[in-house]
């Protein structure tokens, strides 16, 4: 969470600001509860934050005249201190100004130390600490560089942090440790907390490793590790896939991204041809968040039918602290779209420390952390996903877990090929269900329920409606509704279900009339066979005929254009909802 940005101009009389701007732009997605920016101008700090999201420190420039030829900018997810301009980033100390994304955990102790010799604190934020200790180092006569240096061997935790100094009008020093940044080399020498932010500023890109700095300035960059070594890291190209694009002819990106579905599953089908080598594997354990555990959640359905390898899906936030046993034999794969959620991350090291397990992961986002910490990585080629609720990111991240669980069986492979083509009919459907979302957008709460593989696609829907729009949602399995959930069926409830006609057809339609029987708005999403058994009382959306194994890739796509159209007719910030961020680097 939390986006920073760093930049140093191509010549000393250029100026950063639009630059600076422009990669906030694309950050927007970590977080949006203020942002601002810094620059050094004249021998001094130059600093303008704004509560809220970007356009109001947008807003704010067009009054003031800020010039400089190095400066960082920040996009913020609160974690310490409440959404405030007080707590916006950059912070200040004399001299010095900094943007920091992650937690120093030590930040209690260090802030003692600093009040005890005097330093005032005028924020609730960890950040603070940096910013004074850089100063009180420069203060004590250390070169910026010094200064730099010796306070990253002060600090604990997860940071980016990028740093620029009134005595240096030319200079940014930058430090990722267990939190992503990139630094950008080409035209403008750069760094930020992903590659599509510099991808109008640079060609090349490095990734640090945890704990590596740099100190940028207009012509060089000069890399160091934790003990000062200067090192020569890997450079890459900046490529087309790490580049997102705007909205192009849509209203929102969540849209747009729900309509490339085709082409992200196509291309990672296209991509994952790789088979597993599931030698000595006897159990496999998913590990992931949100809606990556529910994507965990079908591959346990598929992998245990097809590859009869028992199948575990954990919460991460929950699994690392219950002491699980992993027994030898396992095969641990984390999900993760952004490769940065902390609570994954943190679940497959205690994978690597506490079990003698192989370990893989699902990832959209190349050279993330994840892949530092997993033996093998399968890249999902979503592209860039900007909207905060996960979309394209999902249907890829089944198409590439399908691909590995009918490895066994060249005729679902081949047929998979088709997926592609049934998804692009499914999302002919969008004005349909545009008019769909006009029956539910005045609801208070709403109920998904599927079975078997779609029982975790009716908690995906549920989590999209929730996070766009705002209404109450759950998910349930089907057959669980008698155990207690259809006490909450009343005239008002929409009751969405997800009833193809496929094996489990009886059963599910027998509970979409127990649903029925209780409740007026019950919208059943089936397919042309299932739409002729099932009660005309009720509103239905008919889908491509699919094979029941691949349902889950298909039937999710309408139940995200509904919480999307939803979302609109509500008046919601559908790219950016509420409270959210898009990569979750916190526990
Ligand atoms: O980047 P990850 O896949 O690890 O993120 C996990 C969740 O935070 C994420 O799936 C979240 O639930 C979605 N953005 C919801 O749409």
């Amino acid at each position: 969470m939390c986006g920073i940005v760093g930049v140093v101009g191509a010549a000393a009389e250029d100026n950063i600001v639009e630059k600076i701007i422009d990669g906030l732009e694309k950050l927007e997605y970590r977080g949006y509860d203020s942002s601002g920016i810094a620059v050094v101008r004249d021998g001094g700090i130059e600093c303008l934050r704004a509560v809220g999201k970007l356009q109001n420190l947008k807003m704010k420039l067009e009054n003031v005249r800020m010039r400089g030829s190095v400066g960082i900018g920040h996009t913020r997810w609160a974690t310490h201190g409440k959404p405030a301009e007080n707590n916006a980033h950059p912070i200040v100390s004399g001299g010095v100004a900094i943007v920091h994304n992650g937690i120093i955990e030590n930040y209690l102790q260090l802030k003692a130390e600093l009040q005890k010799q005097g330093f005032v604190f005028k924020t609730e934020t960890d950040t603070e600490t940096v910013a004074h200790l850089l100063q009180r180092e420069t203060a004590a006569g250390l070169s910026p560089r010094e200064a730099f240096r010796n306070v990253l061997g002060m600090t604990e935790g997860s940071y980016a942090i990028a740093a620029i100094f009134s005595s240096l009008p030319n200079t940014l020093f930058v430090v990722g440790n267990r939190s992503p940044l990139a630094v950008g080399t080409g035209e403008n020498m750069c760094a930020g907390s992903d590659v599509n932010a510099l991808s109008s500023l640079c060609d090349e890109v490095v990734y640090p490793r945890d704990g590596e700095w740099a100190e940028i300035t207009a012509n060089d960059v000069l890399f160091f590790d934790k003990d000062f070594n200067e090192i020569r890291p890997k450079k890459h190209r900046v490529c087309e896939s790490c580049i997102g694009g705007g909205k192009g002819e849509y209203a929102h990106h969540m849209l747009k991204e729900i309509m490339e579905q085709p082409n992200a599953v196509r291309r990672t089908l296209l991509y994952n041809k790789t088979e597993p080598d599931f030698k000595d594997v006897s159990e496999i354990l998913i590990l992931a968040c949100g809606t990556s555990n529910y994507a965990g959640m079908v591959a346990k359905y598929w992998f245990e039918k097809f590859l009869r390898i028992p199948t575990n899906v954990e919460i991460a936030s929950e699994y690392r602290y219950r002491s699980p046993v992993i027994s030898d034999g396992t095969l641990a794969i984390a999900v993760t779209q952004s490769g940065e959620t902390v609570d994954t991350l943190e679940a497959l090291e205690y994978v690597h420390k506490y079990g003698n397990a192989k370990t893989a992961a699902l990832a959209n986002v190349r050279n993330s952390a994840v892949s530092r910490v997993s033996d093998f990585v399968f890249y999902t080629e979503a592209g860039i996903e900007v909207g905060v609720a996960s979309t394209k990111t999902f249907t890829a991240q089944l198409a590439i877990l399908a691909g590995i669980a009918f490895c066994r069986f060249p005729d679902l492979i081949g047929e998979l090929q088709k997926l592609p083509e049934l998804c692009e009919k499914t999302l002919e459907l969008n004005d349909e269900i545009r008019d769909l979302a006009g029956k539910i957008s005045s609801t208070n709460s709403a109920v998904y329920l599927g079975r078997g593989p779609l029982y975790p696609i009716a908690l995906e829907g549920a989590l999209k409606l929730k996070e766009v729009s705002y209404i109450h949602a759950e998910g349930f399995a089907a057959g669980e509704m008698k155990h207690g959930p259809i006490a909450l069926i009343d005239d008002n409830i929409p009751v969405i279900c997800l009833c193809p006609y496929d094996e489990l057809f009886e059963k599910t339609s027998s509970n979409v009339r127990m649903a029925l029987a209780r409740g007026k708005n019950i919208i059943v999403f089936t397919d042309a066979k299932g739409a002729k058994l099932l009660p005309t009382e009720t509103t239905k959306i008919i889908l491509p005929e699919v094979r029941s194994e691949f349902a889950p890739i298909l039937y999710v796509i309408p139940l995200q254009l509904l919480a999307y159209h939803t979302a609109v007719l509500r008046g919601a910030d559908v790219d950016k909802p509420r409270n959210l961020a898009k990569s979750v680097t916190v526990e």
